[in-house]
């Protein structure tokens, strides 16, 4: 095989779509440890880093003692990261004393925010890069395994346009599909503008054949992925419903899900084509609402209104009844009063989300809301958290009780060690029962007989 060509055992064959530049022989058969923590987003870079690696000739080591290569690969949305990041790289120096030629770099969110910064406070660290720079890896490693001190790589590529076919290893039976990239909403609490850029879209022929090559490898289901996937916008014009329906219609794929979506952008037609096509499209939408209370949402410049937003979901269930609904929330935003924290706690129960992801407000370098007055004490914070999850949780083992005795349809993913088949319902619940090996990537109707928020248990109909 010639120099710069994919080994097609790790990557999907699209000779159409650009393809990255790897360098065959950096790893030589070194070990690579790649650390992950962050979103979907983050765990899809890490999949697409390994990739390019392995087509470098590195081998995919299960522990950092036995590899010469360690990447921290970490988002920066909520925690205090750097340090987490720190405190990693600290454990690392053992390891680099007894192997000099160990090398160590840091990417992700954390590596493009804060960029020779990691370095100059921490200097066994050999390289960083950033979100945008992940298709040169191969190169960055060279250099450094080459002998050049510290590297540096976190330049957004502004002008280029996004070009980026899915790199998987073992796509097993569900897998993702990045669409979008960045985002341009700038939420008045969020990172993620400054640590992954402007917002730009896949062509959407593009984001077809990778479907369709996924789809040749067995692939069944896949997720459509980005930061805000409903304000994709392809060069030709086209936005997500004719993305989506084109990927339900033009493609083999069984199933579609797509995650995150932005209500602001959630339009009647995106619902039009949910409906027509439910036979693929899955009726689950992870719609975050982040606060239930309009003077919040608008110092969070989330563009919509409480009562915008629930009318947005009377609409979607009027298209689409049997919808299935998830949220993200920040409790504790600056400024938020007991009674505006009240006004989340009662559209969390109106909307009725089968699942939440809920999160005390952290400021972020960069935001605005980081800056504004009424930061709330942690305290406080912890107190409406907590009190979120218990309205929630109530209500949910309530809202899934109508599960039970129904027969979902359930594409199953493996079997776990306790030797029962595990897959997921349309609806996007896990659920758990007794199947054979031979039933991976098929999908199968599972009667249900226990039902819990997140899981489910039952039996297969035979
Ligand atoms: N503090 C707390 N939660 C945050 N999120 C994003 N930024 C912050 C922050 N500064 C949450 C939002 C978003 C999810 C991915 O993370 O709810 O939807
Ligand atoms: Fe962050 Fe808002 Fe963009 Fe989501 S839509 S990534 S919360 S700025």
């Amino acid at each position: 095989m010639s120099e710069n060509q994919p080994n097609p055992d790790t990557s999907v064959i699209n000779n159409s779509i650009p393809q990255p530049v790897v360098n065959q022989d950096v790893g030589q058969g070194r070990g690579v440890f790649i650390s992950t923590y962050g979103c979907q987003m983050n765990v899809n870079d890490t999949e697409r880093m390994y990739s390019l690696l392995e087509m470098s000739n590195f081998a995919i080591v299960e522990t950092p003692e036995e590899a010469s290569l360690i990447i921290i690969n970490a988002c920066s949305i909520r925690e205090k990261p750097v340090h987490k990041v720190y405190s990693e790289v600290g454990r690392y120096q053992k390891l680099k004393n007894k192997n000099p030629d160990l090398k160590i770099g840091v990417g992700g969110c954390v590596g493009q925010q804060e960029k020779e910064k990691l370095i100059k406070n921490q200097p066994i660290i050999d390289f960083v890069f950033g979100t945008d720079n992940i298709d040169q890896l191969p190169n960055l490693v060279s250099q450094t395994f080459a002998g050049e001190k510290k590297v540096v790589n976190a330049k957004f590529e502004h002008k280029s346009p996004y070009h980026i076919e899915t790199l998987v290893r073992n796509p097993g039976v569900s897998t993702f599909v990045n669409i979008t990239k960045g985002c341009d909403n700038f939420c008045s609490f969020c990172v993620v503008p400054f640590t992954r850029g402007r917002e730009k879209s896949r062509p959407l022929n593009h984001v077809l054949m990778d479907v369709r090559t996924l789809v040749k490898r067995g692939v069944k289901e896949i997720t459509l992925l980005g930061q805000n996937v409903n304000s994709y916008e392809s060069e030709d014009g086209s936005d997500f419903a004719d993305l989506l329906k084109k990927v339900a219609t033009d493609t083999d794929v069984q199933r579609i899900r797509y995650t995150t979506s932005h209500p602001k952008d959630f339009n009647e037609k995106l619902m039009h084509v949910m409906a027509e096509h439910q036979n693929k499209i899955c009726e689950y939408v992870h719609l975050p609402v982040q606060s239930g209370n309009s003077r919040i949402l608008d110092r969070m410049n989330r563009n919509y209104t409480r009562e915008e937003y629930l009318a947005k979901i009377a609409l979607m269930k009027k298209y689409i009844p049997n919808l299935v609904l998830s949220t993200d929330i920040i409790v504790g935003f600056p400024g938020e009063t007991e009674e505006e924290f009240q006004d989340t706690c009662s559209i969390v129960e109106e909307v009725g989300y089968e699942t939440m992801f809920a999160f005390m407000y952290s400021p972020r370098p960069f935001t605005k809301a980081a800056s504004f007055e009424g930061q709330i004490a942690e305290e406080v914070k912890n107190r409406r958290l907590n009190h979120l999850f218990e309205v929630q949780e109530k209500m949910s083992f309530e809202l899934v009780k109508k599960y039970e005795n129904q027969t979902l349809q359930v594409l199953v993913e493996q079997i776990n060690e306790q030797g029962k088949a595990q897959g997921r319902s349309t609806q996007n619940k896990l659920v758990y029962f007794l199947g054979s090996e031979s039933l991976i990537g098929k999908t199968v109707p599972v009667k249900i007989t226990k039902a819990m928020p997140n899981v489910l248990r039952g039996e297969l109909v035979q």
